[in-house]
């Protein structure tokens, strides 16, 4: 199977959160027990991708590396980037291409969690399509706030618009995307957009346009989060306290898919708790090195 990347997009200015953001990364914040980013950088592990590119602000860049670091204590390989200004989603192709190289790409959101269903089967099949970009529709009540996407009865993409004022649909398309190599290309031949971005939606249409884009609805048995504002901040935080809570297991713990890939072995495991065993979050770990044999 060709090669697939990862980039964390964990820049922009977050002025939805403010005064929270004025000093810090929104992505950085906590979201109950861990920070942000740990929520998006899950998904990649899930999707068994090792190699990531983080992407920040100049300003939070040391703050990622020193909580992340080059990845190798996950069993993974961070790369850091710096995008200036936050022109635009699709910029994280321009800035990435390097990283890159001849390999195709996902890409998903530093502030978007997803949770639950069958989110490892639906992955695994947005990462088989070697030649076809994946985006994926979640039915939402407020679809205008959002990327949206109409489909046909075939399941085919017919439309898909940023932000519209009347929605064509109820689906909304999630910050994840599975795109193929040229992604660089028609990154790199956008022109900004009226709010002055390289916008994703319009990568997005180019493939649709090619007929070289599949979308997969996520079922009702998904969460999908965006905590761009207080209060999805507050209502994610919220969630992963009553699942967690309820369960005893954790919502993507980074360390858990690290584990269960291969990645690190037991002993790793164990050692990843020790610094952390004054919090449930060690005392998880330790139950997971302890449990497996
Ligand atoms: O969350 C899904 C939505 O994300 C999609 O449905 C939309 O199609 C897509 O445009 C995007 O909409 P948002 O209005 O939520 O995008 P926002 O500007 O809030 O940026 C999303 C995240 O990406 C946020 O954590 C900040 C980061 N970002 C954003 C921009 C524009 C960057 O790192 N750099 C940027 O240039």
């Amino acid at each position: 199977m060709k090669k697939r990347k990862g980039i964390i997009l964990a820049g922009g200015k977050g002025t939805r959160l403010y005064p929270l953001t004025l000093a810090i990364s929104k992505q950085i914040m906590p979201v109950y027990d861990k920070p942000m980013i740990y929520y998006p950088l899950y998904v990649l592990m899930e999707a068994g991708i090792r190699e990531i590119l983080i992407i920040t602000t100049a300003r939070d860049n040391s703050i990622f590396k020193e909580l992340l670091g080059d990845g190798s204590k996950w069993g993974v390989h961070f790369e850091y980037a710096i995008q200036n200004e936050p022109k635009g989603l699709a910029e994280a192709f321009v800035i990435g291409e390097k990283f890159i190289g001849k390999d195709n790409v996902v890409l998903i959101l530093g502030d978007n969690m997803f949770y639950g269903g069958n989110l490892k089967e639906i992955l695994k099949r947005a990462n088989a399509r070697e030649n076809e970009s994946t985006i994926f529709g979640y039915k939402v009540n407020n679809p205008n706030q959002y990327g949206v996407v109409e489909i046909n009865e075939q399941g085919k993409a017919i439309s898909i618009e940023e932000k519209p004022e009347k929605p064509k649909s109820n689906y909304a398309v999630p910050g994840l995307y599975f795109y193929t190599n040229d992604v660089i290309q028609i990154a790199k031949n956008l022109k900004p957009s009226a709010r002055g971005e390289l916008e994703i939606t319009s990568v997005n249409e180019a493939y649709m346009k090619k007929n070289k884009l599949v979308v997969e609805k996520l079922g009702r048995g998904m969460a999908w989060f965006d905590t761009g504002t207080h209060d999805a901040l507050l209502e994610t935080a919220s969630f992963v306290q009553t699942i967690q809570k309820r369960q005893g297991l954790q919502i993507c713990c980074p360390e858990e898919i690290a584990f269960e890939n291969g990645w690190i072995d037991k002993k790793q495991l164990e050692n990843l708790s020790i610094s952390l065993m004054k919090s449930d979050y060690g005392k998880f770990l330790r139950g997971l090195a302890e449990d497996i044999d």
